[in-house]
């Protein structure tokens, strides 16, 4: 996928973190590399880089031996999203040069060399991995709706990611839609949408401000043309490890990135559930049409209603309406009775679509277009998205 590049004269190396294999290297941070965040590391170290931790990486060749080297560039070759490499030395062999280069981002750079040419074959690596999801140039214009479930299972998966897929077909340009799937324990976005997810916020621990716009690319996993997807790793601690500002801070910048963010939200309130809320201008609560489900819908609401306290009422959206029903349901009518408030919109049921949907990996407008539930979804983003965003709730409503 083509990248916005920037110009190597927009970049600087100033707070950059460069891992910096080959002790003489250490030199430089005197001249290139003054301002820059200089760590001594190992070509081992390369085998568990996390993604972000570094803007570059600067290997001197002739500081290691060549199964070290080869093992470096190997391990960077493997890595999702790795930090651009610039190697140094003198007399490099030809096989491990050709390797360096089919790197998606790497220079070398023979010696003799002299300080500014390290510098603009630095400065040119990072700009090349400048920002692979610019800012909105709306700036701050972006909206943002949170899906969550009133019960286990009610489709809040599901419609998150049919209302993203709409909103990127709507749009029509280039990553307009981010998809953030906040179960971050055991989230099944990336399942349905048959991707591997790759985010692992833990391992920003207490620098939650080091997730910015030029590493977003770290933590998103491209969908389709208008759509990306930020799904964590399966980590059965992640509620526990993942700190508060580390989630704030990554919905924040999607938000600076993206026209649309939709999140899906665990409905078991975390430490950053209220804010996260907060942030948002629609939030829906998913609910089926059965009566437990429609009365935690209605204290579910009131709960995030309260604890928000701005005003703003989340939209409540009965999903999986079937025509002809099996066993006695409550009508819309007696549903809206016992929600005490009207529902905002209805989702048809289609299980046909909806498992098919799952298995191939995809959104229902994908695999399945003639689906009631497409219909439904399409209607229901016209009707919230031709609203003006509820951004400041309390002068909304
Ligand atoms: N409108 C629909 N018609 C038919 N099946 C649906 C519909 N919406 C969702 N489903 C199916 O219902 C099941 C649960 O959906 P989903 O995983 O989206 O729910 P959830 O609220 O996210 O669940 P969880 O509480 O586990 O996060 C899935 O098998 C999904 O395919
Ligand atoms: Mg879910």
């Amino acid at each position: 996928m083509p990248r916005p590049k920037s110009s190597p004269l927009d970049v600087s190396i100033e707070g950059r973190r460069v891992l910096a294999l080959g002790a003489g290297l250490g030199a430089f941070s005197q001249g290139p590399l003054a301002g820059a965040v200089l760590e001594p590391g190992s070509a081992t170290q390369l085998e568990s880089l996390s993604p972000g931790a570094y803007d570059l990486v600067l290997i001197d060749a002739d500081a290691w031996d060549a199964p070290a080297l080869a093992a470096a560039v190997k391990a960077l070759s493997s890595m999702r999203h790795a930090p651009p490499l610039l190697m140094l030395g003198e007399n490099l062999p030809a096989g491990l040069v050709r390797n360096v280069l089919r790197l998606e981002a790497a220079d070398i750079l023979e010696a003799p060399f002299t300080p500014e040419q390290l510098s603009t074959a630095m400065l040119a690596l990072l700009a090349e991995a400048q920002p692979t999801v610019a800012p909105t140039s709306s700036g701050g214009e972006s909206r943002c709706w949170g899906v969550t479930g009133a019960v286990g299972g009610a489709g809040a998966t599901t419609i998150a990611i049919e209302v993203a897929s709409v909103l990127a077909a709507q749009s029509g340009k280039d990553r307009a839609v981010c998809l953030i799937d906040l179960n971050l324990a055991d989230g099944a976005m990336a399942a349905y949408l048959g991707c591997t997810p790759t985010t692992r916020l833990a391992d920003f621990g207490q620098a939650a401000d080091r997730i910015d716009a030029s590493m977003m690319h770290a933590l998103v996993t491209p969908v389709s043309k208008g759509l990306d997807l930020i799904a964590s790793v399966r980590d059965a601690t992640a509620f526990d490890t993942v700190g508060r500002d580390a989630v704030l801070r990554m919905l924040e910048v999607a938000c600076e990135c993206y026209e649309w963010v939709i999140l899906d939200i665990p409905r078991h309130r975390r430490p950053w559930t209220l804010d996260a809320l907060s942030g948002c201008d629609e939030v829906m609560v998913i609910s089926e049409l059965t009566v437990p489900a429609l009365l935690a819908a209605r204290a579910y609401s009131d709960e995030i209603e309260d604890g928000l306290g701005t005003g703003l009422r989340p939209r409540i959206v009965l999903n999986r309406l079937a025509s002809r029903m099996f066993g006695p349901a409550p009508s819309m009518t007696e549903a809206e009775k016992a929600l005490q408030r009207k529902a905002e919109a209805g989702i048809s049921s289609d299980w046909e679509a909806a498992a098919a949907s799952a298995n191939l990996g995809g959104p229902i407008s994908q695999h399945r277009p003639k689906s009631k539930i497409v219909k439904d979804v399409q209607t229901l983003v016209e009707r919230l998205a031709s609203q003006p965003a509820r951004r400041d709730p309390a002068k909304a409503a």
